[in-house]
């Protein structure tokens, strides 16, 4: 059977070991695709930070806390995928110092602190570099402006097969309307509605790539 794998939710960079940085990402549109690529017949290979949502039985779930893990993760399990669908929303910076101690305030509070930041790798960057001729990706934007432009940007930036146009208001929602367009800049699919909908319609278009 073929194995696809998903990234899905956000991803933490840990300050010290109590704090972190992250963001709202559910898990829940990876979710979805798992529950979509089962229906389809395929093994979702889930690599995904931490969630409250539950995957499907039947998927392949690898849990990571870092963008670092995840990037990990997804070189270890990508070739034996047909394909990627990057749905995570993995932390872009790293706090460049980690404390192994909590980090007290001092001065009861009135000090100023300040971090240094680092980028992380951009996993499906990586993932569309070691890309295979059999193999395809496809990638998530979020934009509040110029959603196709950037869109297509990231698409040839990440060397993606299509790209997943969303808005803001998909974040932490059961519901999202996408565009999604190839690399011609065709527009393949327009869906609003359920994130369930919305990643059968989707695993409906990585149909073509089985061929
Ligand atoms: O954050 P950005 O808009 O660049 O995300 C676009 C796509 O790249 C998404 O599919 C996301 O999952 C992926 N991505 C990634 N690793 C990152 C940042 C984004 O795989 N560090």
């Amino acid at each position: 059977m073929p194995r696809i794998l998903i990234t899905s939710g956000p991803t933490r960079e840990y300050l010290d070991p109590v704090r972190f940085l992250t963001n709202g990402s559910s898990g829940r549109m990876g979710a979805s695709l798992a529950e979509a690529v089962l229906a389809a017949g395929s093994v979702p290979v889930v690599v995904s930070g931490p969630v409250a949502v539950q995957y499907p039985v039947g998927a392949e779930v690898r849990p990571v806390q870092t963008t670092d893990e995840m990037l990990n993760a997804c070189l270890e399990l990508f070739p034996s995928c047909a394909g990627v669908i990057a749905a995570a929303a993995p932390c872009d910076y790293k706090p460049v110092q980690y404390s192994e101690q909590k980090l007290s305030k001092k001065n009861n509070g009135t000090d100023t602190s300040s971090f240094d930041f680092v980028h992380t790798p951009d996993i499906l960057a990586v993932l569309g570099q070691i890309k295979q001729k059999h193999q395809w990706s496809i990638g998530f934007a979020l934009e509040t402006e110029y959603g196709k432009e950037h869109a297509l940007e990231k698409l040839k930036r990440k060397n993606c097969d299509f790209i997943v146009l969303n808005e803001p208001a998909a974040v932490n929602s059961d519901v999202s309307s996408v565009q999604v367009f190839d690399k011609n800049g065709e527009l393949r699919l327009s869906s609003q509605g359920g994130k369930q909908k919305l990643a059968e319609r989707l695993l409906e278009l990585t149909a073509a790539f089985q061929r």
